[in-house]
Formats: structure tokens, C-alpha cells, sequence
């Protein structure tokens, strides 16, 4: 049984697989034919990959070097992309993705031009560079240029930014955006190394996700050139670059946060535990293996939270509360280190394994570093946002709230809901109470340690857990109901049940306000962040303006500094249009970006004639600000019907 075990393992992890017979594979690796097939023979490591042009079974990309020059005027990167390749025999071609790149040429490593060809655009995919590989061609080099509107790119001017003086440009990867700005082979499934030449301006400094060979730049004709290079495989979407007026600060020996120069000093403050949080993550899931774990904190319009790119984590300024109330956040992106960058999924319809998996590794650095009452409150404010989600999803019977959800022919985008975030976590918590922590964390340690730098499907993920924790223990698979949790949609009935005293008693100051009680008279001191976050989503949807008034002056709600607080008085303020807070509401939505944010208020506003127009004028000014993953969901919102 054990070696049968481990000669699946090898099969599934060999990464030239394909290149080989798989009877062969089988005698190479020690394994007898005779046996029974390997576990993994109903878990493929693989499974085609719908958001992608590329087939790795003819030819696949291992190396992607860039050399690129960045026209803030043209709003253009433009120059070469060197892409290394494993050919499988008898293949005659690669396959890449590409979405409004203008290719100008491709060739091979001695300049010699090779045939290419760009498919029809599909509306999701973007269009397949075909490039023709005549015997022995190992490398292509494509010279193009990214459109000025590249998904992947926002483009800022000076004004938009802190400091206000120097333009700015910053990339988005995920989920299927690298394909704007280079042209490779854009799946999860297809680890690449890679270097970058970047040429900015002099006045700016150029930051990737990799080890920087120049922090400084070195002079390039007037201009300045930044090298990189990054010597573990990941997926593309990790591949990630920021130039701008960035200035660094060191927090600890591995840890530093770049940002502005004006905002600099409040990133540091706020981030002063991040040497800590690594340490924390490593005693639970082993080594950190990237090398530097830094902080980019990057201009307003950033659209999410944060983005785990590979030793550069990306942030919203807005997590800079002044008290390190948001640094979850970090946490979460600091989780990604292990789950989703060392083991990656393997499609987006496996995108559970990415983040459900990271926000519950979140919840225990948290924990760790914070304790446990705060690390349960973050659960039980996320397993709201959860059921919140279910309920805008068409209830528990939709197939979006299944796990491992079917993306065909969709934006992987649509998948991008609370249901693999807050159903991912809530499945691993079950499995953690159920066997207990010791066992639970050597499991998932070793877990990390048996995928390290692989890209993995539900299925073998499925798979892995059955071999090395259930094993052959049915009454433990009887009590998990791991199928159901991962192929069939709503919560299943053995979640494990949240407590929270004091969430609970905030509920309960809710319930009294609902009753009349005044807001002077709740126990609000000393409460937290969360524990705000929880009141305000725990107050009655319709308020009159006189009770809002009470907890406004009262509670000074409109004036916080707090994002996540202000946000959730901000939907209070909209459902139940309560004029004096609208021009703070306007603010909001003028001088941040974050998706999160942006969506509900829009969506919120939309819902009634006075919001509408209120959304459209704001929105009308506030569309240039904002990036283009915030703009596409916001205007079907703003233009419902048209999309
Ligand atoms: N990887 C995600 C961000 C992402 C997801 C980008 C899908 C593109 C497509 C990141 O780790 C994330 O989950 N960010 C959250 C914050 C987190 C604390 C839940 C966000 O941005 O809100
Ligand atoms: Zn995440």
C-alpha cells in the first residue's frame, strides 16, 4: 500500500509526464505494472485548463525572460518577451495566450523569424499566438507592445497618486490578465520561471514579484533599467511589476514595506509585525521558501485588498488604519506564500484551494499572533460575508456556491465570490476539529511539503487527503462528507458551529438600539474593529433618519478614518438615504478604488431613483480613477442590460 502510494506520487509529479509513455514512467520509477492502478489514477494531477489557449501537451513555456520599456506617455510596455520551451516529441508548435497584444515579430534564439499566427478573439479567453517550432527551436522571442487599455495595467496620472507628482503604473495579474501584458502561456497549471530588463523613466524605481539583481537601477541612456529574476517556478499570474515613486523601509531581516515617500512612515507603523507574522506562518507550515517577504503599499485605486504576488505582497492603502486593525489582510497574503504560490490551483475552478485554504492558514496566524478571540471574530465576520453571499447567489441550491464551481465559458471572475474563501475555510476548520490540531497541522504541513512548486486539481486534492489523513478510517469520511463539501452546492449541516461572546454581545447592543434603546447608552468602549464591523451589519436594514442621527452623533460614524468601519455605516447610509453622511459617501467613492467596496455601494445606490442618479454622476467622475477589474463588474451595475 505505501509504496504503491508513493509510485503515484511520482507519477503525478513528474513534470515531463507527458513526454513519456506512462508504462515506461511506471518501470523507470520502480513501480510494477501488476499493481493496482496508482491512487491518483481517478485524481489527474492535471485537467484541461478552460481559460486557456495553451496546450502543454505539444509545447510548454518553463522560462519567461522580459525585456521591457515602459512609455508613460503611450501608455505602452514595449520590447521583447524570450520564452524558453519543453517540447513534446513530434509537436510543431506552441501555443500562447494573448489579449490585445500587438505582436510585432517572433523569432528564435539566433533571430531567425518563425511563422506565427493570432486566432479569433474570444470574448473571455482573448486570442491563441500560434507559433510555428521548426526541429530543435527551444526558444521563441516575441516582440510586441501592450495596448494602452491592457487589462492588467492601470496607468496613473500624477494626480492620482499619494504623493501627486510622478505618474505611476502597476499590474494585475489574476486571475486571467497576465495574457494583456505578456505574451505566454497564461494557466495556473504551467509554472514558469522568470527575468525582467525593465526601462522606466529616471525618476522612478521599477518592483516585481522576484529578487531584485539592481535595486537602485542602473543608468540606460538617460533612462534607468531594473533587473529581476525569480528562480522558482510559479503561474503567470504571480508575474507582477510596479513602477512609480516608490521608497523602501526594512521592518526585520527578511521584511520591508515599499510605498510612496508620503506614505511610507504610516505603512511602516502599521506593518511593524510583519517580521513576526512570517515567523508565526513558518511554525505552522514549514519553511518560507521565496527568500524577502515585502509589502508594496501601492496608489488608491488598487482593486483589491491585497495580492500575494511571490515576495512583493501588493496593498490597498486603505488597510492603513493607524492601529494595525486590517493587518488580517497581510496575513492573508502572507498565507498565499504556501497556499497558492508553493501549491497553486490547477484551474479557476479550483480556485478554493487557493484561497479557502489561505484564509483559513489567516485565521491561525492570526490567532497566533493576536489570540484567539480575535482570530474567532474574523471567523465569524467572514462566515456572515459567507452566508450573505449564498443568499445573493440564489440560495443554497446554486451551483455557484459549489466549490469546485464550473467556470465553462465564464470569466473566471464570476467565481471569484465569499463561497471559496468562506466555504474553503469553514471546510478545513471542520477538518481540523474532527481530528483534532496536532494531527491536523502535521497533515497540512506535509501537504505543502508533498506540492511544493505544484499547480493541483479538487480532485487530487481529494485524493492526497484520503491517502495521507482519512486513510482507511470510514467513520472518519462519514463524518467530513468531503464530496459533498466539494461537488455539491450550499453549507453543509456539519460546519462547525462559531462562538463568539463578544460578537454576541454585540448583536445584542444592536437588538436594544433596534428597540429604542439610545445609542449613549450601549457598552461600545473599548470595542474593536470588528466588533464595529459586526454592530453595523447587525443593524435592521431600515432605520429612521432620527435613530441614524442619535448613532452618528453618538458614535461620530461618518467622520472614521476606518475603511472597513466607514464602508459598512456607508451601506447603512445608502439603504436608508441619510443626506448628511452623502458627501462622505461621495469621498469614499472618489478617493479609493477596492472592488469590495465599490460594488455593494454602487449596487446599493442603484436600487432606488435618488441613488441612481446620485451613482451616475458620481461614478461619471470617478470611472477614471478606478482600475479596469473594478470598472467592468461596475459598469454592468451602472448599465444593467447592456454588458
Ligand atoms: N488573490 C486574492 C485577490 C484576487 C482574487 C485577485 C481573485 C484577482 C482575482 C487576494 O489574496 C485576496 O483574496 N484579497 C482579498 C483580501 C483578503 C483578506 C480576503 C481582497 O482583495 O479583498
Ligand atoms: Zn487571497
Amino acid at each position: 500500500m505505501r509504496n504503491r502510494r508513493r509510485c503515484a506520487d511520482h507519477v503525478g509529479r513528474g513534470a515531463r509526464w507527458w513526454l513519456v509513455p506512462s508504462a515506461l514512467l511506471l518501470v523507470l520509477s520502480g513501480c510494477q505494472r501488476t499493481e493496482a492502478p496508482p491512487a491518483r489514477a481517478e485524481t489527474p494531477a492535471t485537467e484541461p485548463d478552460v481559460h486557456s489557449f495553451a496546450r502543454p501537451d505539444l509545447a510548454r513555456v518553463t522560462h519567461v525572460a522580459l525585456d521591457l520599456r515602459a512609455d508613460f506617455d503611450a501608455r505602452v510596455l514595449a520590447g521583447q518577451a524570450r520564452l524558453t520551451l519543453e517540447r513534446a516529441p513530434g509537436a510543431d508548435a506552441v501555443v500562447l495566450d494573448s489579449r490585445g497584444l500587438a505582436i510585432d515579430r517572433v523569432a528564435d534564439a539566433s533571430g531567425a523569424p518563425l511563422r506565427f499566427e493570432l486566432g479569433p478573439e474570444d470574448a473571455v479567453r482573448g486570442r491563441a499566438l500560434t507559433v510555428s517550432l521548426p526541429g530543435g527551436v527551444r526558444e521563441v522571442v516575441v516582440s510586441y507592445r501592450t495596448s494602452p487599455d491592457a487589462e492588467a495595467l492601470q496607468w496613473l496620472a500624477p494626480e492620482q497618486t499619494a504623493g501627486g507628482r510622478r505618474p505611476y503604473l502597476y499590474s494585475q495579474g489574476q486571475a486571467i490578465l497576465t495574457r494583456t501584458w505578456i505574451p505566454t502561456q497564461d494557466s495556473p497549471g504551467i509554472r514558469q520561471t522568470y527575468s525582467a530588463r525593465i526601462v522606466v523613466p529616471r525618476d522612478l524605481r521599477a518592483v516585481m514579484s522576484a529578487e531584485a539583481l539592481t535595486p537602485d537601477g542602473v543608468e540606460a541612456g538617460g533612462d534607468r533599467a531594473f533587473e529581476f529574476r525569480l528562480t522558482s517556478p510559479v503561474p503567470p499570474y504571480l508575474i507582477a511589476l510596479a513602477v512609480g515613486d516608490i521608497a523602501f523601509r526594512g521592518l526585520g531581516p527578511r521584511t520591508g514595506v515599499f510605498a510612496e515617500p508620503s506614505v511610507l512612515d504610516a505603512a511602516a507603523r502599521e506593518f511593524a509585525d510583519l517580521e513576526q507574522m512570517v515567523g508565526s506562518a513558518e511554525a505552522l507550515l514549514g519553511p518560507y521558501r521565496w527568500g524577502r517577504y515585502d509589502v508594496l503599499v501601492l496608489p488608491p485605486s488598487f482593486p483589491f485588498g491585497g495580492m500575494e504576488n511571490p515576495r512583493l505582497t501588493f496593498a490597498t492603502p486603505t488597510i492603513l488604519a493607524g492601529d494595525r486593525s486590517l493587518v488580517s489582510l497581510i496575513a492573508h497574503e502572507l498565507a498565499h506564500s504556501w497556499s497558492g504560490n508553493l501549491v497553486t490551483n490547477a484551474t479557476w475552478r479550483d480556485f478554493w484551494l487557493n484561497e479557502g485554504v489561505t484564509s483559513y492558514v489567516e485565521l491561525r496566524i492570526m490567532e497566533a499572533l493576536y489570540g484567539a478571540e480575535r482570530a474567532t471574530m474574523l471567523e465569524v465576520l467572514e462566515r456572515r460575508e459567507l452566508e450573505d453571499e449564498v443568499t445573493r447567489l440564489g440560495g443554497p441550491a446554486s451551483p455557484d456556491t459549489i466549490l469546485h464551481v464550473d467556470l465553462a465559458g465564464r470569466n473566471p471572475d464570476e467565481g471569484m465570490t465569499q463561497v471559496p474563501y468562506g466555504k474553503g475555510a469553514a471546510l478545513l476548520r471542520l477538518i481540523e476539529q474532527t481530528v483534532g490540531r496536532e494531527r491536523f497541522d502535521a497533515y497540512l504541513r506535509s501537504y505543502f511539503d508533498r506540492h511544493a512548486f505544484q499547480s493541483i486539481t479538487t480532485a487530487a486534492f481529494l485524493g492526497d487527503i484520503r491517502a495521507n489523513l482519512i486513510r482507511d478510517d470510514a467513520v472518519l469520511a462519514g463524518g467530513l462528507r468531503l464530496e459533498e463539501w466539494l461537488y455539491e452546492p450550499g453549507i453543509p449541516d456539519n460546519a462547525p458551529a462559531l462562538r463568539s461572546p463578544a460578537l454576541e454581545a454585540v448583536v445584542a447592543g444592536a437588538r436594544a438600539f433596534e428597540d429604542g434603546a439610545p445609542a449613549a447608552s450601549l457598552a461600545v468602549a473599548g470595542w474593536s474593529t470588528q466588533e464595529w464591523q459586526h454592530f453595523l451589519a447587525a443593524l435592521p436594514a431600515r432605520l429612521p433618519a432620527a435613530r441614524l442621527a442619535d448613532l452618528d452623533r453618538t458614535f461620530g460614524l461618518t467622520g472614521r478614518g476606518n475603511s472597513e468601519v466607514l464602508f459598512a455605516w456607508l451601506r447603512i447610509v445608502v439603504r436608508n438615504r441619510y443626506e448628511p453622511a452623502l458627501p462622505a459617501l461621495e469621498r469614499f467613492l472618489t478617493t479609493q478604488g477596492r472592488r469590495k467596496f465599490l460594488r455593494p455601494l454602487y449596487e446599493d445606490l442603484m436600487a432606488s431613483d435618488w441613488g441612481r442618479s446620485e451613482a451616475k454622476r458620481i461614478y461619471a467622475n470617478a470611472r477614471p480613477l478606478y482600475h479596469a477589474v473594478a470598472t467592468a463588474p461596475l459598469d454592468a451595475i451602472m448599465s444593467p442590460g447592456r454588458s
